[in-house]
């Protein structure tokens, strides 16, 4: 393999960006984006498999019975993933295979396929890091209880989490309770457009039940790890975080900056880092707050090791003293840059300001970027190649700014890309491209990307630039 970073210029101007000697690289995915075998192995549907069997929920009404087949063929995503030099794969669970059914009782050969591809990572000298819950919520909670509308939600997850710790976490590098709260709650329980699993339309009231549930669930869970997993196994989360950046980089700008994430994260990280909700999103929430109690609050914010960020797109915010809370967000101009995502405006700062706040408001320990990447209407050339130039420069601009906070001292441990492969892109099905390796639908057959082949020059040198 050729290196693609920018080459050395000579003197002050020369780009060189490396990382902590311990920096630990890697790539993520997502049971229902990657796994198929849908009713294998005592395997019963989540909530995105009935949702994706709605007609028009999801393009061409696609869905995940197939996906990218990674159940049968993780041995050679494995082999792949050690040829670009992986150092640590993130994938996630599907709790329907391991608890078919409202039960209780744990289905083994589901247990098995996870099994081995975690025994698979390791021969390979690939971290393995396991997120118990990527929306694929089983679908007899929903049927029983009604899903995260119900507080035995929390507990069942909790169950689960406890068990997969206890089965697995000798094994494991790292586990991640919950992916992304806002994308399940806000875009599962109300129609806003983009609908996803479980396809409800709630009242505001039920909806901020949902939310507290859940990162209820994600506190039980954690607390069910350390009871029944080994002592060292380190625990968190993965959350898309707004990704607040100060328009300028001024005092003023920057302290409102930290002041939007707090209040913009009020329903799901403040209350996980500070033990209550922000006052500004129970004030805005009025009669329609959630219900909960001290001993909730004291379980959502047990204590974690790390914490999981998933930055893809800015929000600018700016100091701004005509509002009350003196601060507002600033809307991209027209022809701000994109890519092939309706939401994924290119802001590579992201990178720095996320980490940088999240560590000074609430003194994280230590900060994962879990998901980094983007959407690129990639085809194969005439040789059969494919020259994803604008996710090279995506990829580059981003590491450059995660750079930045990792050189000023801010506690980044790691980043997996967005994603492996390409795989099922939610409501948008296989129409959208994520991934640093090509999946041919037709044959499953994967082909590194021109930016796996940057990727791995980066984990190889440790740096970007050279
Ligand atoms: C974040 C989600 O965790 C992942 O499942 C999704 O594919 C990416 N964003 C891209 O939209």
């Amino acid at each position: 393999m050729t290196d693609l970073d920018i080459p050395a210029a000579s003197g002050a101007a020369r780009l060189f960006c490396p990382f902590p000697a311990d920096f630990l690289w890697g790539a993520a995915t997502a049971a229902y984006q990657v796994e198929g075998a849908w009713d294998e192995d005592g395997r019963t549907p989540s909530v995105w498999d009935t949702f994706s069997r709605r007609s028009g929920a999801i393009a061409f009404d696609q869905n995940g019975d197939v996906a990218t087949d990674h159940y049968h063929r993780y041995k050679e995503d494995v082999a792949l993933m050690k040829r670009l030099g992986l150092q640590s794969y993130r994938f996630s669970v599907s709790w329907s295979r391991i608890f078919p059914d409202a039960g209780g009782v744990p289905n083994p050969k589901g247990l098995d396929f996870y099994k081995r591809l975690v025994d698979e990572l390791r021969a390979a000298d690939i971290q393995p890091w396991m997120t118990l819950f990527h929306w694929d919520l089983p679908q007899w909670t929903e049927d029983r209880f009604g899903g995260w509308e119900s507080r035995d939600c929390a507990r069942v997850f909790a169950d689960y989490a406890g068990y997969m710790a206890a089965q697995l976490g000798d094994r494991l590098s790292g586990v991640f309770t919950i992916n992304e709260f806002m994308c399940f709650l806000d875009k599962g329980y109300v129609d806003t457009g983009e609908l996803f699993a479980p396809g409800k339309n709630v009242c505001p009231r039920l909806l901020n039940q949902a939310r507290h549930h859940a990162v209820y669930g994600h506190g039980l869970a954690v607390q069910a790890i350390r009871a029944s997993g080994p002592q060292d196994l380190k625990v968190g989360l993965a959350e898309n975080i707004p990704n607040i950046v100060p328009i300028l980089e001024t005092p003023e700008h920057i302290a409102a900056t930290r002041e939007a994430l707090r209040e913009l994260s009020g329903m799901y990280l403040t209350p996980i880092f500070e033990g209550r909700y922000h006052p500004g999103y129970l004030e805005s929430a009025g009669a329609d707050a959630p219900v909960f109690t001290d001993d909730e609050m004291a379980a959502i914010a047990s204590p974690i090791d790390f914490v999981g960020l998933n930055l893809y797109a800015p929000t600018y915010v700016r100091h701004d003293p005509s509002t009350a809370r003196g601060w507002s967000t600033v809307e991209n101009g027209p022809g701000y840059p994109k890519m092939d995502m309706p939401w994924l405006a290119v802001g590579p700062s992201i990178m720095y300001w996320g980490p940088r706040m999240v560590a000074e408001t609430w003194n994280a320990p230590e900060i994962y970027i879990t998901e980094n990447g983007c959407a690129n209407p990639d085809r194969p050339n005439a040789s059969n190649e494919i020259q994803d130039v604008g996710r090279v420069m995506y990829l580059q601009e981003h590491l450059i700014h995660l750079h930045r906070a990792a050189d000023e001292g801010y506690p980044v441990k790691g980043y997996f890309v967005w994603s492996l492969m390409d795989n099922f892109e939610w409501a948008f099905g296989y129409t959208k491209r994520f991934g640093i390796c090509y999946v041919n639908y037709e044959t499953l057959e994967r082909t590194p990307k021109l930016s796996a082949e940057f990727y791995s020059g980066v984990i190889r040198r440790n740096a970007v630039g050279g």
